[in-house]
């Protein structure tokens, strides 16, 4: 197994390139279930998470070509020979439920393996469920395996979900497209990836209207046709980024970077004194003088704080001058990272769903343990503060979600390097 050398040494400076959302695409790419005709998505970021959807597409009859060394995926479902979401790819990624929707929603009937992904928590899948059933579909769990089915296809409902889930609005959103009349989804999510997704259906001949506010209302079509697709810019990528010059200090650029992105995360910075300013090319971040300040910070669904971007910015408190506290709301086991910190030098403690960060002048580096996708990606945040050597290890998670890292950062002057396994 890979693992990641950091060396940290000081003030990083440069331009860092962000790419297309992951998150945004692996719910791009099950919508070309949902015609038979070709779906192509530009800007899409060459991962791991992206191939295992490729996988599972493929296994289900779909093909996707990447072409321009995977910057774009070509899709084409002419025909879903297999209608068996197997557990064996599932497994590998949460985000696999989200070929449910569209299957059921195209032909009356799909099969998929409950899914697996990070370990951050139970992270159950009864809301896609539930927002399916309220559609017509009949579901059944056996064996691991949800079989669904709508006889006569889905229908239109009012449904209102009982809290913000990004998944299962996906996957409802993706399903009503094809339903016969209305569906309101209330209590819907707001996050930019469900923009996306709504903007990328309506080329596909979609009718859908209030995406990014609570409430998304979709009138059902007969046929949704094929269309082209810039996939979004990665917020997590782009807050993940931002952070690097704020623990190391100098200045960033992050290209395609946008303040609407990351408006709860910028006013964190804001307060923590790191400067971020909107270029013609992205987002520049610097940290000139002085340690951070500490900051409070609560995890919300957008336009709140992001959870994914919770681990990264518990790196860069562990070096601000004085006191903050994370309260982690959306998921529970999100602090695997803190021990893992913790052997860097960082003073932490974790009460349930809260972590105490006492800031210190200086973490030191150490061998430590990847547990998760962002909890990865924060020990080499901090490792690129510390002093001296950083050995992070199991960097597979990190490649689930972050494509060239020691390349972007080595660009702008830190020490990174990937050993092989
Ligand atoms: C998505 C993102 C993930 C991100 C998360 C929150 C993808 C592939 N993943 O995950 O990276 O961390 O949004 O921004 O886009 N819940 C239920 N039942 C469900 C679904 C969710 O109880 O059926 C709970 C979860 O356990 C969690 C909360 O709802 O506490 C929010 O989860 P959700 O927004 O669904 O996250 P994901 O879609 O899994």
């Amino acid at each position: 197994m890979d693992s990641i050398l950091v060396r940290g040494n000081g003030p990083l400076n440069g331009q860092i390139p962000i790419a297309g959302a992951k998150n945004a695409c692996l719910t791009l790419m099950p919508a070309t279930l949902l015609t038979d005709e070709p779906l192509t998505l530009t800007n899409a970021p060459r991962l791991s998470d992206i191939r295992t959807m490729t996988q599972l597409l493929g296994s289900l009859g779909a093909e996707v070509v990447p072409l321009q060394q995977g910057q774009v995926l070509a899709l084409s479902s002419h025909d879903i020979s297999n209608h068996t979401a197997d557990y064996d790819i599932v497994r590998k990624m949460r985000a696999s439920i989200l070929v449910l929707g569209p299957m059921l929603a195209r032909d009356g009937h799909a099969i998929v393996s409950l899914p697996g992904g990070c370990a951050i928590g139970a992270r159950p899948v009864d809301l896609h469920l539930r927002a399916l059933e309220a559609l017509g579909a009949d579901l059944e769990l056996r064996d691991g395996y949800v079989h669904a089915k709508a006889v006569g296809g889905l229908k239109g409902a009012v449904f209102e979900f009982p809290i913000v889930s990004v998944g299962a609005t996906e996957n409802a959103l993706m399903a009503a497209t094809l339903a016969k009349g209305t569906t309101v989804l209330k209590n819907a999510a707001r996050e930019p990836e469900i923009v996306d997704l709504a903007q990328c259906l309506r080329r596909m001949g979609a009718q859908i209207e209030g995406e990014g506010t609570s409430t998304i209302t979709i009138q059902g079509v007969d046929r949704l046709n094929g269309a082209t697709h810039p996939v979004v810019t990665d917020r997590i990528e782009l807050g993940t980024y931002m952070l690097a010059p704020a623990i190391c200090g100098g200045e960033v650029e992050l290209l395609g970077g946008r303040i609407s992105l990351v408006e709860a995360f910028c006013e964190r910075l804001d307060a923590a004194g790191v400067s971020v300013v909107e270029t013609e090319n992205g987002l520049k971040v610097s940290r000139k003088n002085g340690r951070v300040r500490a900051v409070d910070v609560v995890t919300e669904p957008f336009p709140g704080f992001p959870t994914d971007l919770q681990a990264q910015m518990m790196a860069l408190l562990c070096t601000a001058e004085g006191t903050s506290v994370l309260e982690e709301r959306i998921f529970e086991n999100r602090f695997m990272h803190a021990p893992e910190l913790i052997r860097m030098g960082a003073k932490i403690e974790v009460h349930g769903g809260h972590a105490t960060v006492h800031g210190v002048e200086k973490l030191r580096g150490a061998p430590v343990m990847a547990t998760d996708l962002r909890a990865s990606v924060s020990l080499i945040l901090a490792a690129l503060a510390a002093e001296g050597e950083t050995v992070v290890n199991r960097v597979y998670h990190l490649d689930r979600g972050y494509e060239r890292v020691e390349e972007k950062l080595s660009a702008c002057g830190a020490h990174i390097e990937r050993i092989k396994a």
